[in-house]
């Protein structure tokens, strides 16, 4: 029995003590193993695998297949972090497709599913959790619902949409998650979600009140540098430092300096 790992009892108990929860996305073994040797609280494979690896222009187009494929990697690294993975669009329309699918991403190795939405999946969520599933929710913005929305947009901005998302939280708190990731929603809305709820807050553009936060790993690593969202904080410049080492080898190529002796077999 490993003392460390953490499970969705041990986060629930964090919101309890007041304790930060620290999330990020990963989508293979190696920032998995990375993430682990930092401590980070719960490692989410992310439908933005779409865009930050595989280069869709949003999540719409992420598979099923493409899912499992990355949580395998992910799982690999037995991270003592929750490995929670996404299910994609369109794969929780039904009670019988969720439940389907999350078994598959659970026999990749997810411990956890994150479904988009509120009150519109509250039956799915409900069956899951029944099921054995834990569920990670996802309220304010979401980014599966970027046709029916018209992009992007900051919810609990008006009246309407600020009691939306309320709703949404204590829908999903009812149907059984363990956590919600709040989404591109003003300070004061997901402050009062997170007040409200006995489960823990993950943040994503919702400000500092949260119980946690989470980050797409590749924007606060500055290797998807098309374009910065405002929620996220560069802790790196990656895409610089690639984009360097690999000018240098092809220079050291190309005038011969590489491989010197030292990469050479006598
Ligand atoms: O897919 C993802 O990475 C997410 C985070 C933005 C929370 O849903």
């Amino acid at each position: 029995m490993n003392e460390h790992k953490v499970n969705i009892h041990a986060l629930r108990a964090m919101k309890q003590r007041g304790e930060k929860l620290v999330a990020l996305t990963a989508y293979d073994f190696f920032t998995a193993k990375i993430m682990d040797e930092v401590g980070v609280h719960l490692i989410l494979v992310g439908d933005s695998v779409g865009m930050a690896v595989l280069g869709y222009e949003n999540t719409l187009p992420v598979t099923m297949e493409e899912m499992i494929h990355h949580t395998k990697a992910v799982a690999r690294a037995k991270p003592n972090a929750l490995v929670v993975a996404d299910l994609p669009f369109m794969s929780y329309a039904s009670v019988r497709t969720a439940l389907e699918n999350a078994g598959r991403l659970i026999q990749a190795g997810a411990e956890a599913v994150k479904v988009e939405g509120g009150e519109s999946i509250a039956e799915q969520v409900r069956a899951l959790v029944a099921s054995g599933i834990p569920v990670l929710g996802h309220i304010g913005l979401l980014p599966q619902s970027i046709l029916e929305t018209g992009g992007y947009k900051i919810q609990g901005r008006t009246p309407q949409s600020a009691e939306g998302v309320l709703r949404d939280a204590q829908v999903l708190e009812k149907a059984g998650v363990f956590a919600m990731v709040i989404e591109g929603t003003v300070t004061r809305v997901a402050e009062q979600v997170t007040k409200s709820a006995a489960v823990p807050t993950i943040g994503i553009g919702a400000g500092a009140h949260c119980d946690g936060q989470i980050l797409v790993s590749n924007d606060m690593l500055g290797l998807f540098t098309w374009f910065t969202p405002k929620h996220v904080k560069r802790y790196a410049n990656l895409s610089e430092e690639m984009r360097k080492a690999f000018a240098a080898y092809k220079r050291d190529v190309e005038t011969g300096k590489f491989p010197g002796a030292a990469q050479s077999f006598q």
